[in-house]
């Protein structure tokens, strides 16, 4: 409910107002065929008292059990089920409310149980005509709306990213709190609740992930995005150079302190550690590619030389300072050249060591890169 009235007053407040437009009409339905069926005296004094205590109980249900949560994300069997639960606690509150006070005998009971039921088909079917309504009558913009998601490290390159692309960035969504409510003028959000919130009642046209692996995606966020029928864009690079954040003592003597942090600097999750020691220069390894495994890599001792190819391009990346660090997304052919013997070799990985998940031939390694680049995307997209 907080959420809701957060990110959506108006249009929370619209479906509250439609329901209880449904119970008025419902009750008066209820009179009509009630009183037109039986030709009987009736009171409806009595009746109109309930019927205000029937809106009353309307409206603490709706707060009480946020039975509008965010409606706007419901689908039609969805509001079959919320709709029914809705009428039901507001009709057992309504009998204790009634048991309990002892008041209501001069109306009759079948009035009400029939308002209800009538209620449910309305308001079953005022809510989804509402929302269907809702989002036929959205403004059609000349930039689509964006919601980025992002770690606090790619926040700025996103930005600048969804910018030349002509997206107007509407929120940020960090996965980790850095405590800032907004950056650039963007209102960052922090909890996945809120995002899926700001998804289903603001104007947000798509969701785009940069520079995060699939795995970082809240399962919440893509079920919001899939029932808010709204698409998402992975966009990662295949390989980035980043800074390692590192302190120097001010006494040299005591060294350098260099550490990277979880969902801020890694924009996978780390399943495994592993580091590469008593090495001679000029020796070889590598020689394979991930088709999962995303990786971090940072060589606290000595010079080693990454040589990157994607299929088209090669690259060659030198770790040669325990401040710098290079994060590889799968689908990369590599080779690690140790310049200095000595030289360590650290890296964090996202996925459990496992031998099906390498390519370690060449050739199939080409073939493979030519699909991945063609169908990355779809493939990612579906994994999600
Ligand atoms: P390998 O991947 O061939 O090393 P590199 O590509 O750097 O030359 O790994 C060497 C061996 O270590 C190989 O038998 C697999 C094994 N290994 C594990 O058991 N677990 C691991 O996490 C890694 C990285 C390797």
């Amino acid at each position: 409910m907080h959420t809701e009235l957060r990110y959506g007053r108006i249009k929370y407040l619209s479906f509250l107002l439609l329901d209880l437009l449904c119970l008025l009409a419902a009750n008066y339905f209820s009179l009509y065929i009630y009183v037109g069926s039986k030709d009987v005296p009736y009171n409806f004094g009595d009746h109109y008292s309930v019927m205000i205590v029937m809106m009353v109980i309307d409206i603490i249900v709706t707060f009480v059990f946020s039975t509008l949560r965010r409606v706007l994300r419901w689908r039609t069997r969805r509001e079959v089920y919320e709709s029914a639960r809705h009428v039901f606690i507001c009709f057992i509150v309504l009998g204790l409310y009634l048991f309990l006070t002892k008041t209501g005998a001069g109306y009759s009971r079948a009035v009400v149980v029939l308002a209800y039921i009538v209620d449910y088909v309305f308001i079953g079917a005022g809510r989804t005509a509402w929302r269907v309504l809702l989002s036929k009558i959205r403004k059609k913009k000349e930039k689509l709306s964006v919601l980025l998601m992002t770690t606090d490290r790619f926040v700025d390159e996103g930005i600048e990213r969804l910018k030349e692309l002509n997206y107007d960035v509407r929120y940020l969504y960090l996965l980790k709190n850095i405590n800032k409510k907004e950056i650039n003028g963007i209102p960052v959000v922090s909890d996945v609740k809120d995002a899926a919130s700001i998804l289903c009642w603001k104007e947000i046209d798509k969701v785009y992930i940069y520079g995060l692996d699939h795995q970082m995606v809240p399962i919440y966020l893509t079920n919001a995005c899939k029932e808010m029928k709204l698409s998402f864009d992975l966009v990662d690079f295949s390989y980035r150079v980043i800074d390692v954040k590192t302190i120097q003592h001010e006494d040299p003597k005591y060294g350098a302190l260099s550490f990277l942090e979880a969902k801020r600097d890694i924009p996978f999750p780390i399943r495994r550690v592993y580091w590469i020691t008593e090495t001679e220069a000029d020796m070889h390894r590598g020689f394979h590619a991930h088709k999962l495994n995303c990786q971090l890599l940072f060589c606290p001792y000595g010079v080693i030389d990454i040589i990157l190819n994607d299929g088209e391009q090669t690259t060659t990346v030198t770790l040669d300072k325990p401040d710098k660090g290079l994060i590889l997304m799968p689908g990369l052919w590599r080779e690690m050249v140790w310049k200095q013997s000595g030289s360590v070799l650290c890296v964090l990985a996202s996925e459990y060591y496992d031998a099906q998940e390498y390519i370690r031939n060449y050739d199939e390694f080409i073939v493979y890169s030519r699909k991945y680049r063609e169908g990355a995307e779809a493939i990612k997209t579906k994994s999600l």
